[in-house]
């Protein structure tokens, strides 16, 4: 692959400030001197066709990344027209520019199973959940797309990922907060139930491999997924362990019984709701039914193909020292969580003073015997100036 690829390149990132956008913008323009615009929600709502088309008037990307995504428990209306609708319409617009459009989609769109492959997806029906069917439409309107109107597009199906800077706490960081809070007493799932995992950190590599490589990846759908899929409840007690915790304890709570339970939950909810206080099921709960059933990704076709993997070694095991770190300590100072261990969080002792003696730690910063902030060095003349009235937003 060469290197220098993406250094000419100008993308646009839909949903850059999410977990998955993050890391992609990341990569692209720190690593890769890729030049990538990631306008938010309120910049760009996909929402909007409108939005959309005042947008791409503005901007001829080399291609297009989306990312965005509705809140998984959105209502029918929202989901669509996010999931579905913006999506579409994005898909649109670069098959009119002819440019790559890379769609992430999920898990979501399968059955239970073990080793599902690429060309499974569940029949379309007003059972599944508004996520769900949002996520198989998308997948069947794009491959529509392609058939008439020649658009080059890569579906990649994510599993249950995990890596940093997923600021609202969903999936498997809802799991290690539940853990860290010790607000899960005992095991929500049976023994052996496994689910595959993915990356978040190697999710940019894939990209710029498949931007680079269209022959072979254009029209195709990968499941993005490590090769070894992850037991469950290995996982939570690895995650125990960790945190030195004594919960949650290792007794499995028969699913009819957790499904009774947030029955019961739901109820509570709706009487707090009517005496006007503010309270929801927790979304995830909606995936109850998941944490008891096998559900694991094929990655042969990924194996099979030209992309050769960053990491190989690299599981959700052996990032779990530096996860957990990561969110210990951003859920602590977010008094999200109580303190575990001051030293770990705090290892210079700055907060503590801040908290205790601020005239103290002020004269020291001053007399520079403390320097908690860095010296900037800026080159004169390297800044470049930026048009501000040439900005549409
Ligand atoms: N995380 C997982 O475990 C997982 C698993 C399977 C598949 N996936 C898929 O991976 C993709 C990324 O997920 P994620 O976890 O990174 O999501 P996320 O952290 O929830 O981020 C969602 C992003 O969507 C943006 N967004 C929401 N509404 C928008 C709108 N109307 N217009 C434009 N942008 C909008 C948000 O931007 P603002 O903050 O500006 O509103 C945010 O940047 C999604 O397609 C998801 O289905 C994720």
């Amino acid at each position: 692959m060469s290197n220098n690829f993406l250094q000419n390149k100008f993308g646009i990132v839909i949903g850059g400030s999410g977990l998955v956008g993050g890391a992609i913008v990341h990569f692209f323009e720190k690593n890769w001197g890729c030049s990538i615009l990631a306008p938010n929600s309120k910049k760009l709502s996909i929402r909007d066709a409108n939005d959309i088309q005042a947008y791409f008037h503005h901007y001829r990307p080399d291609f297009i990344i989306n990312t965005a995504i509705a809140a998984i428990d959105s209502d029918p209306k929202l989901s669509f027209d996010i999931n579905y609708l913006g999506n579409i319409n994005l898909a649109k617009v670069a098959s009119a520019l002819k440019i790559p459009y890379i769609f992430f989609s999920s898990a979501a769109v399968l059955p239970p199973g073990n080793q599902l492959t690429e060309e499974t997806i569940l029949p379309l029906s007003a059972g599944l959940s508004n996520y769900a069917k949002s996520k198989v439409m998308s997948e069947l309107t794009l491959e529509h797309l392609r058939k008439t109107e020649g658009l080059d597009y890569t579906v990649i199906r994510l599993a249950i990922v995990y890596g940093k800077h997923d600021h609202k706490i969903q999936g498997f960081h809802r799991l290690l907060f539940s853990v860290a809070d010790q607000s899960m007493p005992m095991l929500f799932t049976e023994k052996n139930v496994c689910h595959s995992y993915s990356n978040s950190k190697k999710i940019p590599y894939f990209l710029r491999h498949i931007l680079e490589f269209r022959d072979e990846f254009s029209g195709q759908t990968y499941n993005f997924v490590d090769q070894e899929s992850v037991a469950l409840s290995q996982l939570i007690l690895t995650i125990r362990a960790f945190l030195e915790l004594k919960s949650p304890k290792e007794f499995y709570i028969p699913y009819p019984l957790a499904r009774f339970g947030a029955g019961i939950l739901r109820k509570i909810i709706k009487i707090f709701i009517k005496l006007g206080i503010e309270a929801r099921m927790p979304p995830e709960l909606m995936f109850l039914e998941n944490f008891y059933q096998t559900q694991t990704l094929s990655s042969s076709k990924l194996q099979r193909s030209s992309f050769a993997d960053p990491a190989p070694d690299e599981t959700v095991f052996s990032q779990l020292p530096d996860i957990i770190e990561y969110y210990l300590t951003r859920w602590q100072q977010l008094n999200l969580i109580s303190a575990y261990d001051e030293e770990f969080f705090d290892p210079q002792k700055i907060a503590e003073d801040f908290l205790n003696c601020p005239e103290t730690l002020l004269e020291e910063i001053h007399q520079q015997k403390r320097q908690p902030f860095n010296d900037f060095q800026v080159e004169q003349n390297s800044a470049r100036n930026i048009d501000v009235a040439s900005l549409p937003y």
